[in-house]
This record gives structure tokens, sequence and C-alpha cells, in this order.
């Protein structure tokens, strides 16, 4: 039984569930696949959307839990997943990233006495302010098998402790659905992404900025640090107007917490009345690799964007002070340099970027088979 519950597992989930179908029909004993959704995120330009787009099948069980606290999240779905594991007795429940949804079914299952996989294991932020990071641990600590993205990752999992024989270094799953999906992205005409995801509440008339390949800025924020204070996030919204929007224009898909907090903070007017901000609602999977793909820069706050972005060659200033993800920094050949939310040195990146020409490294592994190969070591534990 394998657990997606919010927008970044379901690109993860995608190439697990086809490698399993194509293990299937090669190999025996076939493997019986339940996927089940927590539907943590449920607005279909956050949920629906991807499962269409990626051919994910649909999920076969969803715990309906919602937006909430995260003790709310956490608590329901435990409540909600503890009856489904007691029906359906699984041989492993396999959980993806660092969602609530990802603790959550893991400390489940294992009471449940369910063996536990956790694909993308050992990423570390050491930031124990962010509740992924705690998700991570708790996962981490309880898992049987510990599928490792990068040789970083193992690493921080054998120092805390972890035996050898749980830890395997499969590489990136998210990479396989960019390798699979990259044509079909390739083929959509910028301009198209751009109208047919307008922000239903900017005002259009205003957003006459022009697009060009290789000559716009995307950005996507959505972590507390960045979006919960007022003057944090009207410092970056300034930083836009008056510094990206001098050079580019800057394409900014919303997440929903975002707009709320723009609304709520007295910002919305300021960057619907700016010309070169143009806002889009949260765009699908192939949408936002192609933004990616035309970005000369990306400012983000998500990590599977970092991950993107090296894969792309997309210089990428990540909105955090530290990342989970090192692998992706420039200081190991990636396209990432972290800048935090503090103006000055996010200007000082954003000029040096636009100044500078090189080509990201690709991690090792990261080459689209990831999946298979989690499904081989997967059927051989029986
Ligand atoms: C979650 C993940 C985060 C991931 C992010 C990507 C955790 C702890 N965090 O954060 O790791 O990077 O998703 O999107 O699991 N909302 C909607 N519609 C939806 C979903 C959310 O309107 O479909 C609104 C709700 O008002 C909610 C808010 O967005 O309160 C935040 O959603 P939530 O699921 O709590 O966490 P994210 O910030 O999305």
């Amino acid at each position: 039984m394998s657990v997606v519950g919010a927008r970044p597992n379901f690109m993860k989930i995608a190439p697990f569930a086809q490698a399993i179908e194509a293990h299937n029909r090669e190999s025996s004993p076939v493997i019986e696949h339940i996927l089940l959704h927590t539907g943590q995120h449920y607005d279909d330009a956050m949920s629906r959307m991807f499962f269409e787009a990626l051919a994910i099948p649909d999920a076969d069980i969803n715990l309906g839990i919602g937006s909430g606290s995260h003790a709310q999240q956490v608590g329901q779905t435990m409540i909600a997943f503890e009856r489904v594991v007691r029906e359906e007795k699984p041989d492993w429940v396999v959980v993806v990233g660092d969602v609530n949804a990802t603790c959550a079914c893991s400390i489940t299952a294992k009471k449940e006495q369910v063996r536990v996989a956790h694909i993308e294991a050992g990423l570390r932020s050491r930031d124990m302010s962010m509740p992924e990071e705690i998700n991570r641990m708790v996962t981490d600590r309880l898992s049987d098998l510990l599928l490792t993205p990068d040789r970083l990752s193992g690493d921080n999992l054998r120092s805390e402790g972890v035996p050898e024989d749980r830890i395997r270094f499969v590489g990136n799953i998210m990479i396989d659905t960019l390798e699979a999906q990259k044509g079909k992205a390739e083929k959509l005409g910028l301009e198209e992404v751009v109208r047919a995801n307008l922000h239903r509440g900017a005002d259009r008339g205003r957003q006459k900025a022009e697009l060009r390949e290789q000559g716009i800025t995307v950005m996507t924020m959505h972590r507390p640090s960045n979006v919960d204070s007022a003057e944090v996030l009207g410092d970056l919204v300034d930083f836009c107007r008056l510094e990206v929007c001098a050079e580019m224009p800057l394409v900014w898909p919303l997440h929903p917490r975002t707009e709320n907090n723009l609304r709520e903070f007295g910002l919305w007017e300021k960057v619907v009345g700016t010309p070169g901000i143009i806002l889009l609602n949260p765009v699908g999977y192939h949408e936002m690799l192609r933004l990616n793909m035309a970005a000369r820069v990306m400012l983000t706050d998500s990590g599977g964007l970092q991950e993107e972005c090296c894969v792309l060659g997309t210089p990428c200033l990540t909105l955090r002070w530290n990342t989970e993800r090192p692998v992706t920094l420039k200081e190991h050949g990636g396209a990432s340099v972290l800048v935090g939310n503090e103006i000055k040195r996010i200007r000082e990146a954003w000029r040096q970027t636009l100044d500078e020409d090189r080509r990201p490294v690709r991690p090792e592994l990261w080459d689209g088979k990831t999946a298979q190969r989690i499904v081989r070591v997967m059927a051989a534990r029986g």
C-alpha cells in the first residue's frame, strides 16, 4: 500500500505505480498495489490535475482529511489509516517525501507491525522549526527500508546509527517523472501556459508584460517562514516589483496559503497592480516544467523545484537558510544558491546569477530509472 497526501507526493508515486505494473507484466509473483490518498491536498489544482496529467491510477482509498493544524492532520490521518491497515493487512506501507501523510502513516503502519519503506529517505535540513524535518526524522527512524536519493542522504542515516542493510541508494524518483514527461512539456507554448493559468483574481488588463524564452523569472513560495509574516512577505514582494520586474517579467504561480496571506496582509493590490508580475493559479506538472525551461532564474522555497532546476539547468535562488537537499547546491555542482529571505543577500545572488553562465551537474542515479530499482529491491525482500 502506497500513500500520498500533498502535491509534492504525486510526481513521486506516479513512476512507482508504473514500475509495479511493469514488474507485474514481466515477473511473478504479482505485486498487488493499493494507492491511498490522505486528502491533505484536495483542490483540483493541487491534486486531481496531477493524477490526470501523470496518469496516476485513481486512489483506491481517500481518507478525506483536508486542511487543519499539524496535529489535526496527523492525528486524523492516523485514526483513519489505522482502520485501513487493519482491514487491508498490507505487507508493506510505502511512504514518500516529508509531508504530514508520510509521518502519520509510517507511525500507524509500524504500530500495526507492518513494514515501512520510505522513498526519499535520509534528507536532513537540521532545521527543527520545519515540520517537514520532524516528519523526515520520525519516518526514517521507523522505516525498515530507507531508499535514498543521493549519497549524502545515506551518510546522514549512517551517522544516526541506521543499520546498513536498511539503506539502499536508488536515486531520485522525481527525476523519473521529469524524464518521462519532459517531451510533453517542451511542446507546450509558453504564452498558452500563461494565458490558460492566469489568476482569476488578478487584473488581466494590467498584465501586459512581454514573455520571452529564457527571459522570465519564475517564483513559487509557500513556506511559513516566507509567507506567514507580513514584513517578510512584504519585503519579498517589493524586491519582485522593484528589482526583478525592472529586468524581466516575473511569473508567479500562487500556492493557496500564499494567496490567503497576500490578501490578509493587504499586499494583494500591490501585487496585482504591478504590470510585470504575472500571477497564475497553481499550475499543473507539465506547465510548471515548461515555465522552468523558460526561466532565466527560479526563485523558490520548494525542495522539488530545487531538484528539477538542477536537472534542467535553471539557476535557482532558494528562499531558505538551509536545505535538506545539499546535492542541489552550487558547491556540489548543482543549480541552487541558498539566499534565505534577506533582501540584501537575494539581491547579490540575483545580480551574480544574471552575470554568469554555468551548467549544473546532474547528480548520480538521477537517471529516470529509480522506480525500477525500488521495485526490484522490494520484490527481493518479499
Ligand atoms: C504541504 C507540505 C509541504 C509541501 C507543500 C506543497 C506538510 C507538513 N507540508 O504544505 O511539505 O511542500 O504541501 O504544497 O505536509 N489549501 C487549500 N487547498 C489545498 C491544500 C491546501 O486551499 O488543496 C490551503 C489551506 O488553507 C491550508 C493551506 O493551504 O491551510 C496550507 O496547506 P497544508 O496542507 O496545511 O500545508 P502546505 O503549506 O500546503
